[in-house]
């Protein structure tokens, strides 16, 4: 297949290039290529074709929880989100803490041939936080990092031996960072907005202290760590100050966290409910600048679908999370590049090639040889987030009404149309 009259986004520079496809890899990249005879032609002219988006953080709730999500409805939304691969999170029921949970997921996602589906263990035997996961045995069924998300391990001894299992297995952990007892129960950022509604607060040393400890961690043991969706200005800080004295830190952010604010649930709006809490102006600001000074180097969404039973219920009672594979991609453009902060190549870099490198996964690049997963957009077009054509089974956005710019136009995985928008 030959992808013609495009934009292409290569390494950190945007040129007008066609692309041929053999075989499900990137054959050639010039730019002029002649049709062959019978080759089909997918013109794209007026498009932007990017290196497939890599969405390293989602729950796609299978197995155990089908209602909210399943890895084929959650595979659905992440190529029409513009993704080529997904790593999901392994708080489901029963717990990806073993090589069956592991092997079943990544079976499930091959069977469904969307995007690639990679599978995250997690760090102790049912995220109890008691005793390691068979860390090998998941690592042989094709785990690609472990993580306990959800919750954070609380007992740093266990933590740091789980560093350095994952280690000796080439795994990285990805750090969900709350410390348990200072949430206390706490379901928005405490502020302004929690005392104006009355709703229990959680300050940011909840989430600093357990980004501070991974830090020590990976420092002390000289093993690399990963931060999940970071969401406090002081945590950014932690993170530059450790990459500066040259801790093998990684970090992500997440579209919410640099869009919104804790304003966003003074209507006591469940869909706006997520954890860690959206935070005031000046965090969000800081998320900004750590993306764009480097802090943080990768955007996942976080994707966690809910059913409307578990978020058509008193704010308290409503579960956190935020549906995200649908949005994640527009709500960067719009809310990063079209304001100036970042460069289209340096978005979509966070969005691809670092994930691909942090996790140590094929793709995230445009270059002859790779797999040919590829991800085409029209950055002009404009578009309102209307959650009842969401495909993920999870309608819960806070973003519902927003107008947004970039969308997906094709989604093409090992060199096949997985998406057509
Ligand atoms: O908002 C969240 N939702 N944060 C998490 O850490 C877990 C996730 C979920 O599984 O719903
Ligand atoms: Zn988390
Ligand atoms: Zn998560």
């Amino acid at each position: 297949m030959l992808i013609s009259n495009a934009t292409l986004v290569c390494g950190n520079r945007e040129k007008r290039a066609d692309l041929r496809i053999e075989n499900g890899k990137i054959a050639s990249i010039a730019p002029r290529l002649v049709p062959r005879k019978n080759e089909p032609v997918l013109d794209c002219a007026g498009y932007t074709v990017l290196p497939g988006l890599i969405d390293m953080h989602v729950h796609l709730r299978e197995p155990g929880f089908e209602k909210k999500e399943t890895i084929e409805s959650g595979a659905r939304a992440a190529v029409a989100g513009g993704f080529t691969a997904v790593c999901c999170m392994p708080n489901t029921k029963p717990v990806a803490d073993n090589k069956v949970v592991v092997s079943y997921i990544k079976h499930r996602g091959e069977e469904v041939g969307l995007c690639k589906v990679y599978p995250i263990g997690a760090i102790t035997e049912g995220q109890k936080g008691e005793t390691l996961a068979s860390i090998g045995g998941m690592k042989a069924a094709g785990a690609v990092a472990l993580s306990e998300d959800g919750k954070s391990v609380e007992n740093s001894k266990l933590m740091a031996n789980a560093m350095l299992y994952a280690s000796d297995f080439g795994l990285k952990c990805l750090c969900h960072c709350e410390d348990r007892a200072l949430v206390d129960g706490g379901v928005v950022n405490e502020g302004y907005y929690s005392t104006l509604t009355g709703l229990k607060g959680s300050i940011r040393a909840a989430e600093d202290i357990l980004i501070a400890r991974e830090i020590c961690l990976s420092e002390s043991l000289n093993i690399p760590v990963h931060i999940c969706h970071v969401s406090t200005f002081s945590g950014v800080q932690l993170i530059r100050e450790a990459k500066k004295r040259g801790v093998n830190v990684t970090a992500e952010t997440c579209p919410h966290y640099f869009t919104l604010t804790d304003a966003a649930i003074s209507s006591f709006d469940t869909n706006a409910k997520v954890n860690p809490p959206l935070r005031e102006e000046k965090d969000r600001l800081a998320v900004i600048e750590g993306l764009r000074d480097g802090t943080l180097d990768c955007i996942a969404s976080d994707h966690a679908p809910h059913h409307e039973d578990d978020k058509n219920v008193e704010f308290d009672l409503a579960a956190f999370g935020i549906s995200g594979l649908e949005t994640s991609f527009a709500l960067s453009y719009t809310a990063l590049v079209r304001s100036g902060a970042l460069t289209l190549p340096a978005l979509v870099g966070k969005m691809s090639a670092r994930p691909a490198e942090i996790l140590g996964l094929a793709g995230g690049k445009l270059e002859v040889g790779a797999p040919a997963d590829i991800t085409v957009v029209d950055l002009a077009e404009k578009w309102t987030v209307d959650p009842s054509k969401f495909l993920s089974k999870g309608k819960n956005t806070p973003f519902r009404g927003m107008e947004v710019y970039g969308s997906v136009k094709y989604t093409l995985v090992d060199g096949e149309i997985k998406f057509c928008g």
